[in-house]
């Protein structure tokens, strides 16, 4: 098990971005507000109105990615730039953005790899609701089919929700809009619900619609280590895995509710209501491939029942808190941690690999995977992050491995291919192939600047791989 797989030929070398991370213009040319238009932000935080600028330079962007060499790019559409309110007109101009997108990275020989929709509901049916409105399943599969037929003809792969897991265990991950509170556990497992149905409806549309097209979802998928060999340790991270994501695969793929997951939401009083369309619905939609997003694993030990399993751990920021009853958290000796405290460990993205391989048997798309931290541009113009050099080729390694395990791994999308607004801290920490001159409150010249890692990623997509 030691031997590394070449990557096959036509494998999808990307990098990912998302709307609201990277376009700013957060008004322009008819768009709507969206929920994150509308969070307040922590003190000298950047805000998302200007972001990386994407929107007035795209063209110069997609050069970049084509000198890059990228095979793929995943980019998300904001919803709100397409249909301002939701459920309403469509915006031509907005429309048209997207069009010229898709033009560009075609004519630079570049995949268009499209997400729906990556946090950004738009702002008016967050204020009918939201997700808790079954008003917004129908909203949803309206909005997928404008653009199935606005861009079908040349989108081959689509992603239907960005982390739906995110949005609904860790609904404070993204900002609460003034004067919201968090919703409470029962709301959030209905609204997952309803997107559930939405995502159901709108992968059997697509494959209605474009039969030449692939779609699928995109969890952020991890393993859970147990802490010890102690039987009630495996248990409570057996717990936390299913919960945290093959509850929400299992759906999405076998269009049926995993059964350890629905007897949790059950003895909780947490299980959502559902009509009795919704059954055939799920189980009616098959997606092509499993999209994973993929930053690191976690340690799991049994609960203790009391509130240390719920109480934050010192320097970890990552939110990883346990659940009395069901697990708790604990560290792990045998990996490092990036300068914001997430475990950093290639092996889990092989095992993660295998696992997802072994209960769906679909190919694998990998959409998100890197390493946020602080990056300085330095007197004579570079930005050396070997760092994050060292961190892909590990995690590459691993996909190598994977591929000779026979995991079908078709693409590879780090995050990000340029810098984006960090969800959590702004400009504070990066992720980027490409420095965005900017800082939080600062906006400078918005001057694009590769990275030391943009050249080495460059050499590993020209030689397939070989080089790393
Ligand atoms: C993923 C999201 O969960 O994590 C991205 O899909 C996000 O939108 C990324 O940027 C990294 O998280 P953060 O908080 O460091 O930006």
């Amino acid at each position: 098990y030691q031997t590394q797989a070449a990557f096959p030929d036509g494998f999808l070398w990307g990098a990912s971005t998302s709307a609201y991370q990277v376009e700013g213009s957060w008004d322009s040319d008819g768009k709507g507000p969206s929920v994150v238009d509308m969070l307040t932000h922590p003190a000298g935080k950047a805000d998302f109105t200007v972001a990386s600028d994407h929107y007035q330079r795209m063209e110069s962007d997609v050069a970049l990615f084509a000198q890059l060499g990228l095979k793929a790019y995943r980019f998300s559409i904001a919803w709100s730039r397409v249909i301002p309110d939701g459920d309403g007109n469509v915006n031509q101009e907005g429309l048209n953005f997207y069009r010229r997108l898709v033009d560009t990275l075609c004519a630079h020989g570049i995949e268009p790899i499209v997400t729906l929709y990556h946090f950004d509901l738009p702002w008016a049916l967050e204020q009918k609701g939201g997700w808790l409105n079954r008003h917004t399943i129908d909203a949803f599969v309206r909005y997928a089919d404008v653009l199935f037929l606005a861009l079908g003809n040349k989108v081959r792969f689509w992603l239907t929700i960005n982390e739906q897991n995110t949005m609904i265990l860790h609904p404070g991950a993204i900002g609460t809009p003034p004067g919201r509170e968090l919703p409470d556990k029962k709301s959030l497992y209905q609204q997952s619900h309803h997107m559930l149905v939405a995502q159901a409806q709108v992968m059997q549309r697509c494959h209605q619609r474009l039969p030449e097209a692939k779609i699928g979802p995109a969890i952020n998928t991890t393993s859970m280590y147990a802490a010890t060999c102690r039987p009630e340790d495996a248990i409570a991270a057996h717990n936390w895995e299913t919960l945290r994501c093959w509850s929400f695969l299992d759906v999405a793929v076998h269009g049926r509710y995993n059964a350890l997951a629905l007897r949790y939401l059950q003895d909780r009083g947490l299980a959502p209501q559902m009509l009795p369309q919704d059954t055939a619905q799920l189980a009616a939609a098959r997606p092509d491939f499993v999209a994973i997003n993929y930053y690191s694993t976690a340690t799991i030990a049994a609960s203790r029942g009391d509130a240390s399993d719920v109480a934050p751990r010192a320097g970890d920021q990552q939110i990883m808190l346990g659940e009395p009853g069901v697990y708790r958290p604990e560290e792990n000796p045998y990996t490092a941690k990036t300068p914001y405290g997430w475990v950093i460990d290639p092996v889990g993205l092989r095992l993660t690999l295998r696992k997802v391989c072994e209960r769906y048997g679909l190919p694998v798309m990998i959409t998100e995977n890197g390493i946020g931290a602080p990056d300085t541009l330095a007197a004579d113009g570079t930005v050396d992050d070997g760092y994050r050099i060292d961190f892909l080729r590990q995690h590459i390694e691993q996909i190598q491995l994977a591929l000779a395990d026979g995991v079908e791994v078709i693409g590879y999308f780090p995050w990000s291919a340029i810098d984006v607004v960090s969800t959590h801290q702004g400009y504070a920490k990066r992720y980027g192939f490409i420095y965005v001159n900017r800082h939080e409150q600062t906006l400078n010249d918005l001057r694009r600047i590769p990275k030391r890692s943009f050249y080495w990623y460059q050499q590993v997509i020209a030689s397939n791989g070989h080089q790393l």
